[in-house]
């Protein structure tokens, strides 16, 4: 039995997903291409060539997914939808067999005592509006609120709260900066104007939302940065990671203005993206509540070559996941006390939505289980230093299809065999199961 964890009352459980890594179905109902159909496509983009085509197939066995998610006791759960099943070209008549689809699963979810967190744009854009210029062409914001209206006309009656953006952070720098992930684009610093067309987007689907009265959040990933030493030149290349990372993404959302990117030779308008009136959209009335993933700490230097002001140094002396990545639990606690000296009452409440790590194949899961824990004693710690925290959702139900890795990173409580789809809980399911019953009990009690 997991040890208690001094957590608000009604602090809420829950689990991550995401469409395109998820549900395969990719041509069925009159879904269009996506952006990362197209990428996952190309030679090398996605290791050994494997796609999202099939997925979990998801699509087809969602009510074996809801089931295992009943069986965990779970609050609520995320997931997003595939914009490309709603619009198929980005624009325009809506498919009816893509919006049924959702429908099902709303209703499905609620028949299992979960309320649906869904986010509207994770990653999978519709091919057609990327070859218009995708986020960095300004259109696609407005294109973005439309597919919104679409969503929240069809669910909003039984969907109280929406996330509108997954990590753009991830998004800007993996699909345009960089070309690691769909649409492969690699323009560097010229990626900036799909940070603020995505943060537009977000603004206006919020004025959506909030048209029909739901709660508007935003899902963003977040990293504690983390000087290689005190040396004024890594403090300083650190700072500038920081603002590009973390700061670009919710300044504007919480305090109405973009950090100062000097640093990385670019002006304050984002090299002409921003409009007059721009930055009062993106803040609007205020965010319902702030979704932060988290991962790990970065620990960054001054830079080794002229191209931009930072490097990257690696985390030493801790232990690190399939992936790599540097595990540092109380790198959660520095992240969410840090939102909060630096937002103080502009810092809406908290929900973490998403934490996890990806390990081998194995169903005795142990070292995912400490994770977890020391996850979330970070987040118990921090509420205990005044921040207000009101859930955490860990990332991911299912193994699944992990972008450029494939399915060679497995993040799942539960093993999927993707010969055969069978589904396995593993020892953290059970684990996950145990915490929520055992937390329920004692703020019943
Ligand atoms: C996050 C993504 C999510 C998943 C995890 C491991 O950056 O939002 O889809 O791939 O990483």
């Amino acid at each position: 039995m997991p040890n208690r964890l001094d957590l608000p009352a009604g602090f809420r459980w829950g689990v991550s997903t995401a469409a395109y890594q998820i549900e395969g179905a990719v041509d069925e109902d009159g879904r269009g291409p996506s952006v990362w159909d197209t990428f996952a496509t190309r030679p090398w983009a996605v290791r050994d060539g494997q796609t999202g085509a099939v997925a979990c197939d998801h699509y087809h066995r969602w009510p074996e997914d809801v089931a295992l998610m009943r069986g965990l006791g779970l609050d609520g759960y995320r997931f997003s939808i595939a914009w490309p099943r709603i619009q198929p070209t980005g624009t325009g008549a809506v498919n009816p067999a893509g919006l049924a689809f959702y429908d099902r699963l709303v209703d499905g979810l609620l028949e299992a005592g979960i309320t649906p967190l869904p986010t509207l744009f994770h990653w999978d854009l519709p091919q057609v509006l990327e070859d218009a210029g995708g986020w960095l062409n300004r259109d696609t914001a407005y294109r973005f609120a439309e597919y919104t209206a679409a969503v929240v006309d069809r669910l909003g009656d039984r969907v109280p709260a929406w996330i509108t953006l997954n990590e753009p952070f991830v998004h800007m720098v993996y699909g345009y900066a960089l070309g690691i992930h769909a649409p492969g684009r690699a323009l560097m610093l010229d990626a900036l104007p799909a940070a603020h067309h995505q943060l537009l987007g977000h603004g206006l689907a919020a004025e959506v939302l909030r048209e029909h009265g739901r709660e508007v959040l935003i899902a963003n990933n977040l990293t504690p940065v983390r000087p290689a030493t005190d040396d004024p030149s890594d403090v300083a290349a650190a700072d500038a990671y920081d603002a590009l990372h973390n700061r670009l993404f919710t300044d504007p959302l919480l305090l109405g203005r973009y950090p100062d990117l000097s640093a990385f030779g670019v002006t304050e308008d984002l090299g002409g993206a921003v409009r007059p009136g721009d930055l009062k959209l993106i803040a609007g009335p205020g965010l319902d509540g702030l979704g932060v993933n988290y991962y790990n700490p970065t620990r960054i230097a001054a830079p080794t070559d002229p191209g931009l002001p930072f490097t990257e140094a690696p985390i030493e002396g801790v232990p690190r996941t399939a992936f790599g990545w540097p595990v540092v639990p109380d790198g959660l606690r520095e992240l969410l006390t840090g939102l909060r000296s630096r937002y103080g009452t502009a810092l809406p409440p908290v929900t973490i939505t998403e934490n996890g790590c990806s390990y081998g194949e194995e169903l005795d899961d142990q070292e995912r289980i400490s994770y977890l824990d020391g996850h979330l004693r970070a987040v118990e710690a921090a509420g205990a230093e005044g921040v207000d925290v009101r859930g955490y959702f860990t990332w991911s139900l299912l193994d699944n299809f992990e972008w450029a890795e494939g399915y060679h990173q497995r993040f799942g409580l539960v093993h999927v065999d993707f010969e055969t789809q069978v589904r396995t809980p593993k020892a953290s399911y059970a684990w996950y199961r145990d915490l929520i019953a055992a937390q329920r009990d004692r703020s019943a009690g």
